[in-house]
């Protein structure tokens, strides 16, 4: 297996058809799922040439921390449906790849198990604001005490878009989601339809305002695709946001987020980073990212997929993989650091 696709098709063959609909599936028609891998294709890079590119350097400087490079390991829920290193695994596996990785609310591990197995790897951890007010404070409260640096707040899903695949399959999650049971006072598996119940859809602007002023880390708000939104955003006190389509998974028929992007790096103009989710595939599509606005990339189901084949070693694999395409794509492009990508290096293809 040399590369993500090869990872996708070997964990096909290996999940059973309930747990591969969730992980691999989308919302509706799976437009917006398809359209976030093929858009990458209508975006070309435009290599300089005669750049002495002996050294290259992939790393990338955010909130303080220095990843080994500009691809981070985005929340994927109940990871031990893929393979019982689960969570755990997939935090040591960012760890040893030198990236960061954003832990779900719906994870199969607590916070502070994650910490425990990862102590060195740099979380962020992502939260769904759930309307007692309490537990969300608590899960604020359990990612802060246990040396998460960021809070990566979704606000594409006030309820769970209608994944089909799902319904055919009748699949439910039979694991355990430690925080999210915690939140309903139970000790028993909950569906996903049971956690998104819990998520608050009357949650507007000013409640994020008073968020970003209490918690001591940063808030970057997951799931946004329209510019006007990444100014609120800034407005409120966000210090980012990613521009996400959820991989496709709730509202179908919304651009791929690469051809979102543009617009929202320019509202954003610089001032607090811009990162993006959806289709990465390859070490080329996170250049094009980068060259279209964005500080870094996070990759979903291409780590699920390493995660599936070979518990924590395969996803160490699949990160270790596309480490080494992004290196050798910024040689090719003639960029000895990620940061000197620039708009020049992408064209659109007529
Ligand atoms: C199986 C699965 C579960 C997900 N669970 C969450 C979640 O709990 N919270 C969240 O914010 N995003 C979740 N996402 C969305 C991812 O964080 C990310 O936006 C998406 O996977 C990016 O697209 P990609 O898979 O093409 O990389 C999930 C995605 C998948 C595929």
């Amino acid at each position: 297996m040399i590369n993500v696709a090869d990872f996708e098709q070997a964990a096909k063959g290996l999940l059973e058809a309930g747990p591969l609909g969730y992980f691999a599936g989308g919302a509706g028609d799976e437009r917006t799922l398809r359209r976030n891998v093929e858009a990458f294709a209508e975006w070309e890079l435009m290599p300089r040439v005669l750049v002495d590119v002996s050294e290259v350097d992939p790393s990338v400087e955010l909130y303080g921390s220095r990843l080994a490079m500009p691809l981070l390991v985005a929340p994927v829920a109940f990871q031990r449906l893929a393979h019982p290193d689960g969570e755990e695994g997939m935090a040591r596996a960012a760890g040893a790849a030198g990236t960061a990785m954003c832990l779900s609310t719906i994870a199969t591990a607590t916070p502070a198990a994650v910490a425990a197995a990862a102590p060195d790897t740099t979380r962020w951890f992502q939260l769904y604001w759930f309307s007692d007010r309490a537990v969300t404070e608590a899960l604020v409260a359990e990612a802060t005490g246990s040396g998460y640096e960021a809070i990566v707040l979704t606000v594409d899903s006030p309820f769970a878009g209608r994944r089909e695949r799902d319904l055919r399959t009748g699949f439910e999650a039979d694991v355990a989601a430690p925080a999210v049971q915690a939140a309903l006072g139970s000790d028993r598996p909950v569906s996903i339809r049971e956690v998104f119940a819990l998520v608050d859809p009357t949650l507007e602007w000013n409640e994020l305002a008073a968020l970003c002023d209490s918690c001591e880390l940063p808030i970057i708000l997951k799931g946004l695709m329209a510019p006007a939104d990444a100014e609120l955003a800034i407005e409120a006190g966000a210090g980012g946001v990613v521009v996400s389509n959820h991989g496709g998974r709730q509202l179908d028929g919304v651009p791929a987020t690469i051809d979102a992007l543009p617009a929202v790096a320019e509202a954003v103009a610089g001032r607090i980073p811009v990162l993006m989710d959806g289709g990465v595939r390859r070490g080329t599509d996170v250049l094009v990212a980068l060259a279209l606005g964005a500080d870094a990339v996070l990759a979903g189901r291409p780590a699920l997929w390493g995660l599936a084949v070979d518990g924590e070693a395969g996803a160490q694999r699949v990160l270790k993989l596309l480490h080494d395409e992004i290196k050798l794509a910024l040689a090719l492009l003639g960029c000895p650091a990620a940061a000197g990508v620039r708009r020049e290096h992408v064209v659109r293809r007529r």
